[in-house]
């Protein structure tokens, strides 16, 4: 019952048992160049090995370079004409952020292709190098200064090459289970009060916030530039890292019920490459499908302030 349902094919044509594979198949992504931050495991992995076999040009974000060179001596042995690059770059840290933009334009490369990928999940209360509360630092506020830095090479390159660029934001459905008023402002550094699975959902949602108001100005701006958030589905990777029971179970019982990264890469690389998705902007996907929001997530007020919030906190 369940592995029928998951085939069950949705308006794009695909359904959460597609894989990254099959939801990019006789895409020509040559003469693209994409960024993918998270890139040495899980769901970023293999969204640089289907992107790469679609001949796309691809860095790789790591934190861990020596891990992030064997993902890539992997994806070179089954794609041997992959262009791919390793750049380290630590998101809970705004200096190593700007290090790792400082060192993408040293290469001197166009920009097509940014998906926000990585991503820390329930840990315990800690603050990053620059004291901001980890999961925040990480799947947020990191993101969201790499995003500023590189946007207007996105944007040049959109205009010089004719092809809209896209910007693609790995969220989770998660984004429901935030703290009570959505976002912390006040108190997002607190110890006291902090919940592990509330502040990952705090982060989610900033996520989706982030795209949303991200995908408003540019529209407003008239940029050929996409953005858009998902949900990736529950994929066997090392993301309950933080929860060893749970990733116990994920990695043992799990994988036959939940997604592997084959499938949990294709709502990404779908959002990277599809010409369906051309000139959609400022939605949230699931297996390869648009989905209404819900609460906080529709909140433009909310998401106009964690803008504003957001830069105070990178300048
Ligand atoms: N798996 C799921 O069921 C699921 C569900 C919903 C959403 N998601 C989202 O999917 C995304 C990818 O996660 P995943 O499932 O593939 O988990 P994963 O295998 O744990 O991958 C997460 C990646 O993020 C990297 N990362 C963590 N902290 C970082 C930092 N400070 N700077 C740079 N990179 C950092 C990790 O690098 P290291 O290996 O060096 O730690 C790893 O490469 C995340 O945004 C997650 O929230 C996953």
């Amino acid at each position: 019952m369940w592995s029928l349902l998951r085939r069950r094919r949705n308006p794009s044509g695909f359904s959460p048992s597609s894989t990254a594979e099959e939801v990019t198949a006789g895409i020509d992504g040559s003469g693209l160049v994409a960024i993918v931050t998270g890139a040495s495991s899980g769901i970023g992995a293999e969204t640089c090995r289907v992107l790469a076999l679609r001949g796309v040009h691809v860095v790789m974000g790591v934190r861990n370079p020596s891990a992030g060179a064997c993902v890539r001596e992997e994806i070179v042995k089954q794609v041997p004409a992959a262009k791919i690059e390793v750049l380290e770059l630590d998101l809970s840290s705004l200096s190593s952020v700007r290090r790792f933009v400082d060192n993408f334009n040293a290469l001197n490369l166009p920009l097509n292709i940014l998906i926000n990928n990585a991503g820390v999940a329930f840990a315990p209360f800690t603050l990053s190098e620059d004291g901001i509360e980890l999961q925040f630092a990480t799947n947020h506020l990191g993101h969201f200064l790499l995003t500023d830095l590189l946007l207007e090479k996105i944007k040049v390159t959109a205009k010089e090459n004719g092809i809209e660029g896209r910007v693609v934001i790995v969220s989770s459905d998660s984004y429901k289970h935030p703290y009570g008023e959505g976002i912390r402002f006040d108190k997002i550094n607190d110890r006291s009060g902090y919940n592990s699975i509330y502040a990952y959902g705090q982060s989610k949602l900033a996520n989706i916030l982030h795209s949303n108001e991200l995908s408003n100005r540019l529209k407003e701006q008239d940029e050929k530039v996409t953005v858009n958030s998902l949900h990736p589905g529950a994929v066997v990777t090392n993301i309950a890292r933080h929860w060893g029971f749970i990733q116990g179970i994920l990695s043992t019982v799990g994988k036959f019920v939940v997604k592997g990264v084959e499938q949990g890469a294709a709502t990404v690389c779908y959002l990277a490459l599809h010409p369906q998705v051309a000139g959609v902007t400022g939605n949230y996907f699931v297996d390869c499908n648009a989905v209404e929001l819900k609460s906080h997530a529709n909140d433009k007020d909310l998401a106009k302030r964690l803008w504003d919030f957001s830069v105070s906190l990178i300048h």
